[in-house]
């Protein structure tokens, strides 16, 4: 797995002319490529990686729902000054999110998309980001669920299967459920998220469909990405049997669950064992660093 962004220049020829769905995305927010970043907070260095990824063609994106306003103001205005292409600024519609004041702090410091996720969005939001011009995208991972953002009136669809890195809302993979929300999304474009990292799994996408990937991990493995390099590392040389769905880093958000690489730490919470040996689970929570912990719980 190559470890930088590609800065391929489009062409005369149009690479998405058999692709309408790509086409229409792209145009609709203002990008090059149908290939988006997830809304991961990854602090410190996530507007770099979230302007690289958007100066590359893509759509950037930033996680700032456990952020304070001025935070929040802080990655964005940050963002901003590092690209003038689009790039989301992603909210949790759950646990820390406390609605209007963090999104209206990203909307006044200039964000242009708005990426929300684990929720129905009401017509306040959507009238709160509609007021300041940007573009709405929403994650989700039922066809029941596409039906209410389409009614909501969203710009585009994030369908999450359940190969998808970090917290995970999907129960099914998005390849069992794509069709059923295709036919609900009508003509708002359906990004996939879940497992991609390559052009040929972009590709099957396109042909299914779908509008653009929305990935990741794959961009946590990145010269650009603040990830620690060893973590790099591991992703490069990991395959999805080297994941695993766990709730051990739920961090107040209850029964999250969440996919990272496997790692000895995961197979413990709170000094409860989901399995194995407690007094060893305590001495390696004892000698991990809160670093240590935070770079295991990143997802894969
Ligand atoms: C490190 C990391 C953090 C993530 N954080 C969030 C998050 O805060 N909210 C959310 O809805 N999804 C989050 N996700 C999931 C992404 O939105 C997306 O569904 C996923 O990355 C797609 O799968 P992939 O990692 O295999 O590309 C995160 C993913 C990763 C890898």
């Amino acid at each position: 797995m190559s470890q930088t962004i590609s800065r391929t220049s489009a062409t005369a020829h149009d690479p998405f002319d058999r692709f309408p769905k790509a086409a229409a995305f792209v145009k609709k927010v203002g990008i090059k490529f149908p290939l988006c970043q997830a809304a991961m907070d990854l602090g410190p260095g996530m507007a770099e990686l979230a302007a690289a990824v958007s100066n590359a063609g893509g759509m950037g994106a930033m996680g700032l729902s456990w952020h304070t306003e001025d935070e929040v103001r802080s990655f964005v205005t940050r963002a901003r000054a590092l690209t003038a292409a689009p790039f989301a600024a992603g909210f949790v519609m759950q646990g820390s999110w406390h609605g209007a004041t963090q999104l209206a702090a990203a909307l006044e410091s200039g964000a242009p998309v708005i990426l929300f996720s684990w929720g129905t969005l009401s017509p306040e939001t959507v009238a709160l980001v509609r007021s300041f011009g940007a573009k709405i995208g929403i994650q989700i991972s039922t066809a029941l669920a596409a039906r209410k953002a389409v009614d909501a009136g969203v710009d585009y669809i994030s369908l999450q299967g359940q190969e998808a890195g970090g917290h995970v809302q999907a129960m099914q993979s998005w390849r069992d459920v794509i069709g059923s929300v295709l036919h609900e999304a009508g003509d708002v474009p359906v990004l996939v998220a879940g497992g991609l990292a390559n052009g040929k799994a972009l590709r099957e996408v396109l042909s299914l469909g779908g509008a653009g990937g929305l990935l990741g991990t794959r961009f946590l493995a990145t010269r650009e990405s603040p990830a620690h390099d060893d973590y790099k590392r591991r992703l490069a040389l990991a395959s999805s049997a080297d994941t695993m769905l766990t709730v051990c880093f739920d961090k107040g958000w209850t029964n999250a669950l969440h996919r990272a690489l496997r790692a000895e730490v995961a197979h413990y919470r709170d000094d409860r064992p989901l399995s194995g040996d407690i007094e060893r689970a305590r001495d390696l929570l004892r000698r991990c660093t809160p670093q240590q912990l935070s770079e295991a719980a990143v997802g894969a």
